[in-house]
């Protein structure tokens, strides 16, 4: 089975094949800008503006609800270039939802009907995606559905029942979402439901993205372009942003405990978040709560589109500074030593009474048994800007259908990264659960059950999933660091109903 697969990577050209996995500085040599000394970076350089740090953590305004009725929202959301102000004294020719950086906050309930409408004044084509939202095809935002340049259009579709939780919003039009995404676009979703464990906490959402800005205040080409050495390696080269700002403060009260849901809405970076000093719950994944908590966590590696809702009690002293960070990936592909992302402060006041975790959070349904298995193989072909990231051996082609499934239908899909990097994979539709992870043949234990709509598969490994589609349709499944999908990793899954 082994040799199957690993024949198969190398009749599609896989560079894995040809190579052992884990000899990446073999396989760096033949890229450009990769000589010894010279650093890979080198040709990227920018001169990085001077952000202003350590202003108060900006609460990202929500979008207006226009309709009077409880069932339903109804909002309008414009996309076009604006000029923001990021940095002193220079404006940023940015793209926006609304003009803003980044877009509002959706907030919407389980069952209300929604009604957006959908503006394009960014002179290409665009699209709004509800990422991991299971609405109906038509109403994903695929490429399929661009809305071109001058035009308008209505989202419509239902919140799914059971799906409370954290999501984001995004274009995805044709071959350039990493300029679009990389110019600001993106913005926070939640849902709400009626029951949830841990109302009663305060609460924060944390949209972290990244963004190249020169000392002129202009966005760095590199980093939007496909496709882009750094971007296309290792998912930009920017500042990493909360809120659209640059270590911005968090003011609260000594031994506060705070639901904080963090949303990776950057192009490709992962984020390996940790709390100075402090431990943490992990309480939600992408599809919202789990259903026992994750005590004790010193950190969490968050994928690009990931999200994780976590339950921090911040320290009992007064005036206690400490740093939410992103620790970085490390290694060859690493963006280096980390990164402080945003500061706490407990201020003055006497300390909190202790809040505790609920035990128990929610049911959360296994999917079931099973009925079909399905491969999904990783894999990268040519090196620089004429690499391709491949799915079974293919690059992305929207008239074609790369597998099939039976709406409902419970299938186990194994993903299969023969590649020396790893890959976020996202499927559009549904929320899946992991079951099974492969490290050199060996099963590891799958330690908790989670709804996800994205999932990391390592360098070599294989994880597998249970995963159904409860609606018909085409539906993409793909990277989600933008600039591999750009670059072909990404195919179409149909749905159909029988
Ligand atoms: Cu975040 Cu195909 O999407
Ligand atoms: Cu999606
Ligand atoms: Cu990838």
């Amino acid at each position: 089975m082994h040799r199957r697969r690993f024949l198969q990577a190398a009749a599609a050209g896989s560079i894995s094949a040809l190579a052992p996995v884990r000899d990446a500085s073999a396989q760096m040599a033949g890229m450009p800008g990769s000589g010894k000394g010279g650093g890979m970076m080198g040709q990227w350089a920018y001169a990085k503006a001077t952000w202003q740090t350590g202003l108060p953590l900006r609460r990202i305004p929500a979008l207006a609800n226009g309709s009077p009725l409880p069932g339903t929202f109804e909002g309008t959301l414009v996309a076009s270039p604006y000029s923001a102000s990021l940095i002193p004294d220079h404006a940023t020719d940015l793209w926006g939802y609304n003009d803003s950086y980044p877009g509002p906050l959706i907030e919407v309930y389980e069952g209300q009907h929604v009604d957006i409408e959908f503006t394009n004044r960014l002179g290409i084509d665009s699209t709004i995606h509800w990422h991991g939202l299971a609405v109906p095809a038509d109403q994903d935002g695929s490429p399929m559905d661009p809305v071109r340049p001058g035009a308008t259009r209505h989202y419509n579709f239902e919140v799914p029942p059971g799906s409370a939780g954290t999501y984001w919003y995004h274009p995805h039009a044709h071959l350039t979402n990493t300029l679009q995404v990389g110019r600001g676009l993106a913005a926070p979703l939640i849902v709400r439901g009626a029951d949830d464990a841990l109302r009663m906490l305060p609460e924060l959402t944390l949209l972290v993205t990244s963004l190249a800005v020169d000392g002129d205040g202009r966005v760095f080409a590199g980093a939007v372009a496909r496709p882009g050495m750094p971007v296309m390696m290792m998912g930009g080269v920017g500042e990493l942003l909360v809120n659209g700002q640059k270590h911005p403060v968090h003011a609260t009260t000594p031994g506060a405990t705070e639901r904080w849901r963090v949303i990776n809405a950057t192009p490709g970076h992962y984020l390996r978040l940790q709390l100075d000093g402090h431990r943490f719950a992990v309480v939600g994944t992408d599809g919202g709560l789990l259903s026992e908590p994750l005590p004790g966590l010193t950190e969490w590696v968050l994928a690009p589109a990931q999200r994780v809702e976590i339950v921090v009690t911040v320290a009992t002293q007064p005036s206690a500074r400490f740093w939410l960070r992103d620790l970085g990936q490390g290694g060859w592909m690493g963006t280096g030593a980390g990164a402080a992302l945003m500061a706490i402060e407990t201020g003055a006041g006497p300390a909190q009474p202790r809040v505790d975790v609920p035990a128990y959070l929610r049911p959360i349904a296994d999917i079931g048994p099973a009925s079909a298995r399905q491969q999904i193989v990783l894999s990268m072909s040519g090196m620089g800007a004429s690499g391709r990231f491949l799915i079974n051996g293919r690059s992305f082609d929207m008239n074609r259908v790369d597998l099939e499934t039976v709406v409902g239908r419970v299938e186990l899909w194994d993903l299969i990264n023969t590649t020396y990097m790893d890959h976020p994979i996202h499927v559009h539709g549904t929320q899946f659960q992991v079951v099974g992870r492969t490290v050199r043949g060996l099963a590891a234990p799958i330690p908790y059950v989670a709804w996800l709509d994205t999932v990391n598969v390592p360098a070599g490994e294989t994880v597998t999933i249970n995963i159904r589609q409860p609606l018909p349709g085409k539906r993409m499944f793909h990277c989600h660091i933008l600039p591999h999908e750009d670059a072909g990793m990404m195919a179409v899954l149909n749905a159909f109903a029988v």
